[in-house]
């Protein structure tokens, strides 16, 4: 079978998949400051119309605009490869296969929701964006689908990010963006953090607070948020990677057995999986498995309940897996899946079982990264990496079964921009770690004040 699944222009999809048509049993609803559900005319000061439209839809399906498809096509489709060399290294009889999003001007996924968001904003007269970045990948995909569209881009990006990945902030320059370190002095939420975290090395919550905050107050120009994941319409805007990714196994013949992707707040995986989940939802027998760090093990270890998306509670109250809004996250590489909840979408699908998530420590995602680049030759980005290494533990445990099942998963970006963390792992000074319970208790205390899930609320 050929090495790589390229599907032609006219393949693009011309629709998103909204899987909040076909969730089982009900989601519940996003809560607003009074703890009543919230009405989408409350969002209006953050996003546009057709950004808040598509939070909250029901459609199953969802038209991509021309404008967008138009910039999509620079990258898109992304080839899906099968991953030869890897199986060869495992000694593994069944077929691995990737989607290789590391192809975009970003070099990964998020240019997918990126470009439709500046594109939304643009139609609505807004000038500028403020985003909140983890690794660098989402702002300076932000500051790219800006420059596309005549939109000033200023992005929050995470402290230990920042002064890791210094090379993003010029990307991010060279699309005409703006970046500043988080926790900054520039915002009430950031001078707090500050304040009370003295030497924090920020988090991705932090850094939602002082953008959201950038956005709403600023005066001189129509200003809105962008984010980069977790919301309904972040995931809807990715699953164009598991559409094409659907008719590409169908091209070559194959049904996936394990589907896999990393998770941050959930966009790149729900990206992948969600399509393929529409069929296990239907009876197709698969398993789907989100992967963390166990660092920040928020959907092996959190608490599924309402929290915060932000550290300083600006945002509404969503029901998700979460660590608690104060989670800060130890300065591990993936800087990307640092982030203390994860999207109500796959939350739900959890709790309900459609997905099975594991959690890997950031040694063991290096280590797969490293059998990658010397099988398959790519340096995949840290979030990445832990993808890898699920996919590697799965090749393990169907060897031990004597099985071999089809694999698919997201290669959700590349690290060039990452060497500094893979230097550290070269000279063996990264160590595995996960917090204790009584470390994750003291991070939750207080939550119990937050209104407890439950669908038929006043
Ligand atoms: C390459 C890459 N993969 C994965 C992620 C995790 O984000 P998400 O869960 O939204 O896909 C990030 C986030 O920055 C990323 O840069």
């Amino acid at each position: 079978m050929e090495t790589k699944i390229i599907l032609s222009e006219q393949d693009m999809p011309t629709q998103w998949y909204n899987i909040a048509a076909d969730m089982p049993g009900e989601l519940f609803p996003p809560l607003g400051p009074a703890g009543s559900p919230l009405e989408p005319a409350q969002l209006e000061s953050v996003f546009p119309h057709g950004i808040i439209e598509q939070e909250v839809s029901r459609e199953r399906w969802i038209p991509i605009p021309e404008e967008v498809r138009s910039v999509l096509f620079r990258w898109r489709p992304t080839p899906l490869r099968r991953a030869h060399a890897l199986e060869r290294h495992l000694g593994y009889g069944g077929m691995i296969f990737y989607k290789d999003e590391s192809v975009s001007p970003a070099g990964s996924h998020k240019p997918n929701s990126a470009v439709p968001q500046a594109y939304y904003n643009m139609l609505e007269g807004v000038k500028r964006l403020t985003t909140e970045t983890g690794a660098g990948q989402w702002g300076s995909a932000l500051s790219f689908a800006c420059a596309q569209f005549g939109l000033g881009c200023r992005v929050f990006m995470v402290g230990v990010s920042y002064d890791q990945k210094p090379a993003r902030k010029t990307m991010m320059e060279l699309w005409g963006g703006t970046c500043v370190r988080s926790p900054s002095q520039e915002t009430a939420a950031g001078r707090r953090a500050i304040r009370d975290f003295p030497g924090t090395p920020g988090s991705l919550g932090i850094a939602i607070s002082e953008a959201v905050e950038a956005a709403v107050t600023s005066r001189d120009v129509k200003t809105r948020y962008a984010l980069g994941s977790v919301l309904n319409h972040v995931l809807l805007h990715q699953t164009i990677i598991g559409l094409e990714a659907k008719k590409q196994c169908d091209l070559a013949g194959v049904t996936p057995d394990v589907v896999i992707g990393c998770v941050g707040g959930g966009s790149n995986f729900a990206g992948l999986a969600f399509p393929f989940a529409a069929d296990k939802i239907a009876g197709v027998p698969m398993e789907i498995i989100p992967v963390e760090p166990k660092a920040c093990p928020t959907m092996t270890r959190g608490t599924y309940t309402y929290d915060y998306g932000d550290t300083a509670g600006l945002t509404p109250l969503l029901a998700m897996h979460t660590l608690g809004h104060r989670f800060i996250p130890p300065p591990i590489h993936a800087g990307g899946l640092r982030y203390h909840g994860v999207s109500p979408l796959i939350s739900h699908g959890i709790d309900t079982g459609l997905f099975t998530p594991r959690a890997h420590d950031q040694v063991s995602a290096y280590e797969a990264a490293m059998l990658w680049a010397r099988s398959e030759g790519t340096l995949p980005a840290p979030e990445t990496s832990h993808a890898i290494a699920a996919v590697v533990d799965r090749v393990r445990q169907a060897q031990k079964e004597g099985k071999c099942p089809t694999i698919l998963f997201n290669y959700s970006g590349h690290g060039l921009m990452d060497l500094a963390g893979y230097e550290k792992y070269l000279r063996g000074d990264l160590t595995p770690y996960a917090p204790s319970d009584h470390d994750l208790s003291r991070y939750m205390a207080g939550m119990e004040n937050l209104p407890p899930l439950a669908r038929n609320l006043p």
